[in-house]
């Protein structure tokens, strides 16, 4: 496997099951805005969801602005009351519209949750909620997910957009990652 180094990479999700999800969540939500009176904003946030609303969005069979927000968590994902700031705004205006925010995992639920509670300040017609991997046994918070990927036990997982210390994103699986084990001399 790509980049393997000092950590032992097992695969819980492959290439072929990633695809096949991605052109299913294609079809449901293409099914679900054909009726939309304007295209949906997909709001995918940076940067781990880059690869799933690539993929994802070349599967759509109507039309949708693209946007993409950046943000930054304090305190890391062991502190509840980590503060999530902005890195990148929108530019879309999104009054009115419908959203679709895009996101590759939730695990505690904060950045989600921040994001909702910001993007619904913008007043958009509605906002749904698509996360290509659901680790609902670290959630701390309730947030709503519309469309989901797999849901996962609580596991270290890279791969397809997830990194450690920004290795492994660019794997075409998502795979658990365990410290190898020193060798005795
Ligand atoms: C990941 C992921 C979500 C967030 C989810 O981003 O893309 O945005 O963590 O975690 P939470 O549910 O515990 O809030 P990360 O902070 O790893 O940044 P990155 O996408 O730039 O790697």
């Amino acid at each position: 496997m790509k980049g393997e180094k000092d950590y032992n990479l097992d695969v819980v999700i492959n290439q072929r099951e990633i695809e096949q999800r991605v052109i299913e969540l294609g079809e449901i939500i293409s099914q679900d805005y054909a009726s939309s009176e304007s295209p949906p904003v997909i709001v995918a946030v940076l940067r781990g969801s880059v690869y799933f609303v690539v993929d994802l969005t070349r599967q759509l069979s109507v039309p949708f602005h693209l946007d993409f927000m950046g943000i930054s968590s304090y305190g890391g994902s062991s502190d509840p009351f980590g503060v999530v700031r902005i890195t990148k705004d929108l530019e879309v205006n999104i009054y009115g519209r419908d959203v679709l925010l895009v996101e590759n995992i939730v695990d505690t639920g904060l950045t989600l949750n921040y994001l909702l509670k910001n993007l619904y300040t913008r007043r958009p017609s509605s906002i749904r909620v698509c996360a290509f991997i659901d680790m609902k046994a670290r959630r701390l918070i309730d947030v709503p997910i519309d469309y989901k990927g797999f849901e996962l036990p609580d596991l270290f997982v890279v791969g397809y957009g997830l990194d450690y210390q920004e290795c492994y994103r660019n794997l075409n699986e998502i795979a658990s990652l365990k410290v190898k084990p020193k060798e005795k001399n």
